[in-house]
């Protein structure tokens, strides 16, 4: 998607093949690019958000590989890169799909062949991330514009948590990709735009993103949802997922099964954007089995901003002494989501359902 009119990804080879993104922390104040050059450099940028988002954790993890790969072809280096990125963060699936379909590609050649064989198969990944995402978007316009012709097209009203945008994959986003191709389509769309505390991800990246392109959208913060579905000024909630489950569980950003329960109590539609990388057709029951990251204390008693000088700082906003919980994701159960807006169809979040759209991903 376009910066001031050129058009990014959120990672990609430079010219002189140097692995680069767009260092997330600084956004939307400052637009920094960093160059990933080791193994060691992926696995902080992946720990310390300087990108985030599922799609794009499975993307920079694939580079990863290659770089080490690039420098150490053997099978040593190569378990053991697995292994350090794979430990960086524990929720996103993407990140495992990747680095398993890293070592699918790599293990059976020789050494000599791996860098090569892997720097193609991560802008592979990178590619076929956009393309699903391009068509998570058009299924997702289905649904807005089934919607606008039942407001006689009046504007709709798409409520939205955590930063499941472009910045977040590599390209499109997932829950904005419907969103985009809406308001390419002449669809009058306006965006309730979650703040997602700790971290901030839709003020800072979602308001950013959206206000890039000229999508009409409004901050909220967190707890505002509830109020704005009783009123009648949601029409329906389209989230992103780190994980779901192969009964259609949704593991994402903290603060979505609240709004998926508001949600279903006000008879308001809550859809989930799922790439086919981010089910984990290993698990069934979300809340007992994916493993929730915990994070530092700090993200919940500090907040980072701009001070009037111009400079990003960070604040404190508790008492000196006072502990912090700071649990990252939570699981909504299926029967609270309406449907999954896949690659191939919006799917209802049931096993059959998941199991019947993807028969060659599912397992027999
Ligand atoms: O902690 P983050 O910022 O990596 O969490 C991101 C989310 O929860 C997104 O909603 C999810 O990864 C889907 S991104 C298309």
């Amino acid at each position: 998607m376009k910066i001031n009119g050129k058009h990014y990804r959120a990672i990609w080879r430079a010219p002189c093949g140097a692995v680069q993104v767009i260092d997330q922390r600084w956004l939307p104040h400052e637009l920094r690019i960093a160059t990933l050059a080791n193994r060691q450099d992926f696995a902080d940028a992946i720990r310390d958000m300087w990108v985030r988002g599922a799609p794009l954790i499975g993307a920079t993890a694939a580079y990863g590989v290659a770089v080490q790969m690039a420098e150490d072809p053997s099978d040593a280096a190569l378990d053991e890169t697995c292994e350090v990125l794979h430990a960086t963060r524990p929720t996103a699936i993407n990140l495992k799909w990747a680095l398993d379909e890293m070592t699918r590609v790599l293990r059976p050649l020789a050494p000599e062949a791996r860098a090569e064989a892997a720097y193609k198969r991560a802008a592979g990944i990178c590619d076929e991330d956009v393309e699903i995402n391009r068509q998570i978007g058009l299924h997702g316009l289905e649904i807005i514009r089934e919607i606008a012709a039942k407001k006689a097209g009046a504007r709709v009203n798409v409520l939205t948590h955590c930063n499941a945008g472009w910045p977040a994959t590599v390209d499109w986003g997932t829950a904005t990709s419907p969103i985009y191709h809406a308001v390419e389509a002449g669809i009058d769309v306006h965006v309730f735009v979650d703040e997602t505390r700790p971290r901030n991800q839709g003020a800072q990246l979602t308001a950013w993103e959206l206000k890039s392109h000229g999508v009409s959208h409004d901050l909220i913060v967190d707890n505002a949802g509830g109020h704005l579905m009783q009123h009648g000024e949601i029409d329906l909630v389209i989230v992103g997922t780190d994980r779901t489950t192969a009964r259609g569980d949704v593991c994402n950003k903290i603060g979505t099964y609240l709004k998926a329960l508001a949600a279903k109590a006000n008879g308001v539609p809550f859809y989930v954007a799922l790439p086919s990388p981010t089910i984990d057709w290993t698990v069934q029951d979300g809340v007992k089995e994916i493993p929730i990251e915990e994070r530092g204390a700090e993200e919940v008693t500090h907040v980072q901003g701009r001070d009037p000088e111009g400079r990003i700082i960070s604040v404190q906003i508790s008492p000196d002494g006072t502990g912090a919980r700071n649990s990252a994701f939570d699981v909504t159960p299926a029967e609270l989501v309406t449907g999954l807006i896949t690659e191939r169809g919006v799917v209802a979040a049931e096993p059959q359902a998941l199991a019947a759209a993807f028969p060659d991903l599912a397992p027999q």
